[in-house]
């Protein structure tokens, strides 16, 4: 039976997603008592809705393996990767694959044992791991249903994180001392302390009225830590998944990239009318890639980097008028479509949709903030101020800016970047315990607070907060709108700060104020921005 050696001292982590549970699994198993906040049920999660899979070579002493998975990195990242990152990450993949495999993890394997590789946008050749289509899925089972049998671990469901507590009101570099928690259940917000605190708390999608993401992705972490005292950066770099399903849903759904890594080809309306006769002309289904309007933006085609195809998509919807553009597979084999996707043709069917057959409507959504909270190579952030190391505190996965990946994530290397930096900074605990606080933490400001009579406001100022950032920070940015977003930003601020001081908080002011609060940090980067990179792209800053 594991003991637990550091029961004096508190580490909690908010967030349930990969980062959070390999970081509180390995925690656990070193003999650490570890909670973990997490505002829905552990699954809840981005993770547990990636579909494609998780980038790795296996091989240790495959240079040219190592070699060619940095430099897809390195290309797709536009120039600002941090090379010695890129490198250390990748080298670190096998073990940290390793790792998710003895924690139970089942990827897909071929009918002769080997792991089956799929191949995404930008990547020169097949080494994604993957459990057909829903590898997230797969990996938030094995890693949920660890973590609920651990006995070091305490998952706390259904828990809000509102705000983090400071040493020392206002002085960031003296460190965090804990969080308030809204529990859901009681509506009563707790006051948890804690020695280190680790942020796993994901992306922010939700900022957009097309996103891939989940309702959970509301940027909290990020707005907490920004709040007191953490720097933030290259938050312009949003990236925008090419290819989400579009039809009327109550649920986003993303068609994963590894479709077109399988063959599947983006058309437009013309395009897709225009392979079509040459196929009846020809007698025979002939391949629909040349009729592709993407080559018009890249060689790759279908399969550029996800900023150039998002971006062609975008611009042809322009040109065109129409809401999407189409995904065509009825030139590939349906039987081996539908066993490599089954989570996707059993949703298109809903639709009434048949994958291998149908063209698939589909647009970009907002799908995974490259930027963050800066962090160095064990994953501590920095405070804003000075430039020093944030006193205990962590931020893994999706909410920190590693440099990875640079101004533009090459597909499924999130996986793989929150796996190993929730490793780096389990491990740097687990060698340096932290240090017992002594000091009181103040409760929770609740004197003088009211119900909030009517939630019809918060939903007004959401929906409004979303459009906003549809339509003037989305793919393609102008100064003027850019501008324009900024004033309506700074209202809706007010206007949710005003409703945030009289009232007892509740599940939608608190992700509202954190989803202003990063709108606004997201739309200051792009108008400071002077040149377009990656997933950054100013109409103004084209030089004709
Ligand atoms: C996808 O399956 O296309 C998404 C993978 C990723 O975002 O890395």
């Amino acid at each position: 039976m594991l003991m637990r050696t550091s029961d004096a001292s508190q580490i909690v982590i908010i967030g349930s997603g990969i980062a959070g549970l390999f970081c509180a699994i390995r925690l656990a198993n070193a003999g650490h008592f570890v909670k973990v906040i997490t505002k829905q049920r552990p699954i809840d999660s981005s993770t547990n809705w990636a579909q494609g899979g998780i980038a790795a070579i296996l091989d240790k002493t495959d240079g040219i393996g190592l070699t060619s998975h940095i430099e897809d990195t390195l290309k797709s990242g536009g120039g600002q990767c941090d090379i010695s990152v890129v490198n250390s990450v990748i080298n670190e993949a096998s073990d940290r694959i390793q790792d998710l495999l003895d924690i139970g993890v089942d990827f897909e394997k071929d009918v002769d044992g080997e792991f089956h590789l799929a191949k995404e946008g930008g990547h020169s050749s097949r080494r994604i791991l993957h459990s057909k289509d829903a590898t997230g899925k797969e990996i938030e089972r094995a890693l949920s249903q660890t973590a609920e049998h651990h006995e070091n671990i305490k998952l706390m469901p259904n828990n809000l994180a509102i705000d983090l507590i400071q040493c020392e009101h206002g002085n960031p570099k003296a460190g965090i001392s804990g969080v308030w928690c809204l529990d859901q259940t009681t509506q009563t917000v707790m006051t948890v302390h804690a020695d280190t605190l680790i942020l796993a708390t994901g992306g922010f999608g939700q900022l957009w009225s097309q996103t891939t993401n989940p309702s959970v992705a509301t940027g909290d972490g990020l707005a907490m830590a920004f709040r007191a005292g953490a720097a933030v950066k290259n938050l312009a770099y949003i990236q925008f998944h090419p290819t989400a399903l579009a039809v009327k849903s109550d649920r986003p759904f993303l068609i994963t990239e590894a479709m077109r890594g399988e063959g599947g080809v983006i058309l437009d309306k013309e395009g897709l009318s225009k392979w079509q006769t040459q196929c009846k002309e020809n007698g025979r289904i002939i391949s629909p890639e040349p009729y592709s309007f993407t080559l018009k933006y890249s060689k790759m085609g279908s399969m550029a980097t996800r900023d150039i195809v998002a971006r062609a998509i975008d611009r042809q919807m322009k040109i065109t008028g129409d809401s999407h553009a189409f995904l065509v597979t009825s030139h590939l084999d349906e039987n081996l479509l539908n066993s490599h996707f089954p989570t996707i043709s059993s949703r298109l069917e809903r639709h009434g949709l048949k994958l291998g057959h149908d063209p698939l409507p589909i647009s970009p959504a907002a799908h995974y903030a490259v930027g963050g909270l800066p962090v160095d190579d064990i994953g501590r952030p920095f405070v804003k101020e000075s430039g020093e190391i944030f006193p205990r505190l962590f931020a893994i996965g999706e909410v920190a800016c590693t440099g990875m990946h640079g101004a533009n994530r090459l597909a499924s290397n999130s996986l793989l970047e929150a796996v190993v930096y929730a490793a780096r900074a389990a491990e740097h605990i687990i060698s340096n315990p932290p240090t017992k606080h002594q000091n009181e933490l103040p409760d929770w400001r609740a004197d003088g607070l009211d119900n909030l009579s009517e939630h019809t406001p918060v939903v007004h100022d959401k929906n409004e907060l979303r459009q906003t950032m549809t339509q003037e920070v989305g793919i393609v940015r102008r100064f003027s709108r850019l501008n324009r977003a900024a004033r309506r930003l700074v209202l809706l601020g007010q206007e949710v700060d005003r409703l945030w001081r009289e009232s007892i908080p509740t599940r939608s002011i608190v992700e509202l104020r954190n989803l202003i609060l990063v709108g606004q940090l997201v739309t200051e980067d792009a108008l400071a921005r002077k040149e377009n990179c990656g997933l950054h792209f100013n109409q103004d800053l084209v030089k004709e």
